[in-house]
């Protein structure tokens, strides 16, 4: 991985801060050294210590700069579960938004192609992709993926094709030309009609194993009277559809 940034931590306190960066916290002024490592101790002016740590996966989704929708941590666990995603593989993706999944992807060790169609928002995921350290594996491309199908159905297959995107169907159609034998596809979509459509794409597609999941998760409540599911929200998030290659 490349030089990522770092989170000083002080109780309820978080900053994602560079190595060099100079941040003025209501505890004084952080000045972070340039050889700062994880496990370090930084001072303020006024002699605050906060408590240096390496970013983990969760870190990214609280405190990458947000564009699009950016996934859930129990969604990309879904995705690279079921995709087996590792070290090594080459990961085609697309809409990159923030860039939670793909970074993900990019710290597990795999090679990530990922497309945004909008210029801005890929601005802000290549600079999400340095904050992450993963910027040496994680490409991300500016440009709409379904039309670039052509060009990379003709290139070196993929591992895995994992999308988050409304025209997520038109890309599954093309799946098969796009993976390797036994690759695997995983669309994720908050609404059923987006998720029937990518089933349909699939069984067009020829793909084999096409399951869907509904992402729920339930938080759970330990209080004096008792021990219980919260009661606040269904806990959905969306569907999730998965595949292979033949
Ligand atoms: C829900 S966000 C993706 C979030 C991302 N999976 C993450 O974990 O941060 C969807 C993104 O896809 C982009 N997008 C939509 N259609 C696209 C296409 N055909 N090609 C490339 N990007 C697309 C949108 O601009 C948006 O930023």
């Amino acid at each position: 991985m490349t030089d990522a940034a770092y989170l000083l931590v002080r109780d309820d306190r978080e900053y994602l801060l560079e190595p060099g960066e100079e941040f003025g916290t209501d505890l004084g002024v952080l000045d972070v050294p340039e050889d700062v490592e994880g496990g370090d101790t930084v001072e303020t002016h006024l002699g605050t210590a906060f408590a240096v740590r390496e970013l983990r996966g969760p870190d990214l989704f609280n405190h990458l700069e947000r564009t699009g929708a950016p996934m859930m941590p129990r969604d990309v666990g879904l995705v690279m579960g079921h995709t087996g995603a590792s070290g090594g593989d080459r990961v085609l993706d697309a809409g990159t938004g923030t860039g939670i999944l793909a970074a993900y992807l990019g710290r597990a060790g795999a090679d990530v192609t990922t497309y945004e169609v909008d210029a801005e928002f890929a601005d802000v995921a290549r600079a999400n992709m340095a904050t992450a350290g993963v910027a040496d594996r994680v490409e991300v491309r500016t440009g709409d993926l379904t039309e670039e199908l052509d060009a990379l159905a003709e290139g070196e297959p993929f591992d895995a094709l994992t999308l988050d995107t409304g025209d997520a169907p038109t890309v599954v159609e093309r799946a098969d030309e796009l993976l390797v034998s036994g690759g695997c596809l995983a669309v994720y979509s908050p609404f059923v009609e987006g998720t029937r459509e990518a089933v349909l794409a699939a069984r067009e597609a020829g793909l084999d194993g096409i399951e869907t999941l509904e992402t729920i998760q339930r938080e759970m409540e330990f209080s004096e009277r008792g021990s219980r599911p919260s009661t606040a929200g269904v806990g959905h998030t969306g569907y999730l559809v998965l595949a292979r290659a033949p």
